[in-house]
């Protein structure tokens, strides 16, 4: 099937956000290490990112590290972190190339310093891109991005700047690290999983949600396409009813 020529290019989602699961499970298929996966997974990134600049889609928002993946065995957190400074050192030029800005969500004060640095060089460099807007969620959780907006916004009526009055959805939007995107309109979760794992839970309210088996060192454009073509073919509803959205 050539999903490609059967997306409407005129229903494009605006922002597509992916939860990149199955590394260690696509390693262990392999007969090896967990880490081979995150090395695999680099090549799907690249589809991911590639698909969506070429198509015209203006936010990709990926899950490379969640806070609760700070608990992981300290090796497998060393070497996703090398990963991370590998891939952003190697890709950079590519970016730059395809007018694709690199933006980070999460909690990146906890990062080791060399991966923090990098990613901000990379942020420098292309933040007058203007094509694709990437976005990595790293050391990222959607619990933990909503208490930070909670301190902010307390902080601000505190100090006398806010009104609790005024205080409304647009307040809590504008005070996640997400402020400046729209929700996302797509939710891919690859490796067969049906969860959210503390993922975008505010943004996510009226997203369409796919969910595939395939696993993400296994991902390619294909699967990219396959999704959207799925996705064009719901029904956005938004509480109302079908009538009211056909007219
Ligand atoms: C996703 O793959 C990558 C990260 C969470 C960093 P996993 O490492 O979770 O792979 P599985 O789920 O164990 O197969
Ligand atoms: C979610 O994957 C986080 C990322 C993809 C970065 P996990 O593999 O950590 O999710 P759970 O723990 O199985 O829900
Ligand atoms: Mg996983």
């Amino acid at each position: 099937m050539d999903w490609k020529a059967q997306i409407d290019s005129a229903k494009l989602p605006q922002h597509v956000a992916i939860i990149m699961d199955g590394n260690g499970r696509w390693a262990k298929s392999q007969g090896m290490a967990r880490v081979f996966g995150h090395n695999k997974g680099v090549d799907s990134v690249r589809q991911a990112t590639e698909a969506a600049a070429e198509l015209g889609i203006k936010y990709l928002t990926l899950y490379a590290f969640s806070t609760e993946n700070w608990n992981r065995p300290q090796q497998e957190v060393d070497a996703l972190m090398e990963l991370l400074v590998n891939t952003i050192a190697k890709e950079t030029d590519t970016l730059m190339k395809n007018n694709v800005r690199l933006l980070t969500i999460g909690d990146t004060n906890r990062l080791p310093e060399r991966t923090r640095e990098i990613f901000k060089a990379c942020m420098e460099k292309t933040q007058s891109n203007n094509g694709l807007q990437l976005i990595i969620a790293l050391s990222y959780s959607s619990r933990w991005e909503i208490t930070e907006a909670v301190k902010l916004i307390a902080d601000k009526v505190k100090q006398g700047q806010l009104d609790i009055s005024s205080i409304d959805q647009q307040t809590i939007s504008r005070h996640l690290n997400t402020a400046s995107f729209p929700d996302p309109d797509l939710l891919i979760r690859t490796s067969g999983e049906l969860r959210i794992s503390n993922f975008l839970l505010w943004q996510l309210a009226y997203t369409e949600l796919y969910f595939t088996d395939c696993l993400w060192p296994e991902f390619t454009k294909e699967e990219f396409y396959k999704a959207l073509v799925n996705y064009q073919q719901r029904e956005r509803r938004f509480g109302k009813t079908s009538d009211q959205i056909a007219k």
